[in-house]
């Protein structure tokens, strides 16, 4: 059974939608009428290996306050408002003060800073957020604290703005994907301790793939949806839940 959406019309942004979950959330939209803006960290979309040209591109570096304002600008009005874009500081530098902090101000600061910046665009469509979370938003993250915090911090923003925003008719809820294969987790496929305690871990027993996370997405930012805000909700293959 397969369920569509119609988002013709519509005006998406995908933030790291260059690749990896961004680019398949994108490329869903798109494939249901959207005119989808992405974002990466390049100053081209002709710099990255992947096909770029269906959509806008616009560059922003998420921890340059400045790059974040200049796509908040770039939107008069904006129906759906996707806040993908996010990594892991890595060991040694995540276990410092400087990359926790860098950490926090990527994958939180940043997503703040830009669905405030964008909120009157939203409130002119009565659109919708979606942010992106994590398992390591419910689970400890040893090696990655800072990454772990921000996730964390996520499901709570989402509440929050969910409940501040509701009487402008803008809806915020969220998706914590699970183990799912991109560029992002390579380092943990790549180790085999590593990889085999996520597929014993993970009920489905394999590694999610980016164009799962697009039907939760889309259907959060739908008007199938449209009672629904304030909640983060997992695509793990059972993760959370074994
Ligand atoms: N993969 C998973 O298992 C998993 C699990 C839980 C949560 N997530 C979350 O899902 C989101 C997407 O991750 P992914 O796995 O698809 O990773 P990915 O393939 O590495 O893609 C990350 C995207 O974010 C952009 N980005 C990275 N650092 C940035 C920065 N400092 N400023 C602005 N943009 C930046 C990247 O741009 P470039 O292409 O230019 O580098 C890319 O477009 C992230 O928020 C991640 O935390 C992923």
């Amino acid at each position: 059974m397969r369920a569509t959406f119609d988002f013709t019309g519509a005006e998406a942004l995908v933030t790291g939608g260059s690749d990896g979950i961004g680019l398949a959330i994108a490329r869903a939209f798109r494939e249901a009428g959207a005119a989808v803006t992405v974002t990466g960290t390049k100053a081209r979309a002709e710099a990255y290996p992947q096909d770029l040209s269906g959509f806008r591109y616009l560059p922003m570096i998420a921890d340059d306050a400045a790059s974040v304002d200049a796509v908040a600008a770039a939107f008069p009005a904006l129906d759906v408002l996707v806040n993908n874009a996010g990594t892991a500081v890595r060991p040694p530098e995540a276990a410092t003060p400087e990359g926790f902090a860098r950490n926090i101000e990527i994958n939180l600061n940043a997503v703040y800073r830009l669905t405030a910046g964008l909120k009157p665009a939203l409130a002119a469509r009565k659109g919708s957020v979606v942010n992106v979370a994590s398992m390591t938003s419910y689970i400890a993250a040893p090696l990655i604290p800072g990454y772990g915090a921000s996730k964390t911090a996520i499901v709570s923003l989402t509440k929050s703005l969910a409940a501040a925003w509701a009487r402008d008719g803008i809806r915020v809820n969220a998706v914590a994907p699970g183990w799912i294969e991109t560029k992002l987790t390579a380092v943990h496929r790549e180790r085999e301790a590593a990889n085999a305690a996520i597929l014993g871990r993970t009920p489905f027993g394999r590694w999610g793939k980016p164009e799962e996370m697009a039907g939760p997405v889309l259907f959060l930012a739908s008007g199938a949806a449209g009672f629904v805000t304030g909640v983060t909700l997992p695509v793990d293959g059972g993760y959370s839940s074994a």
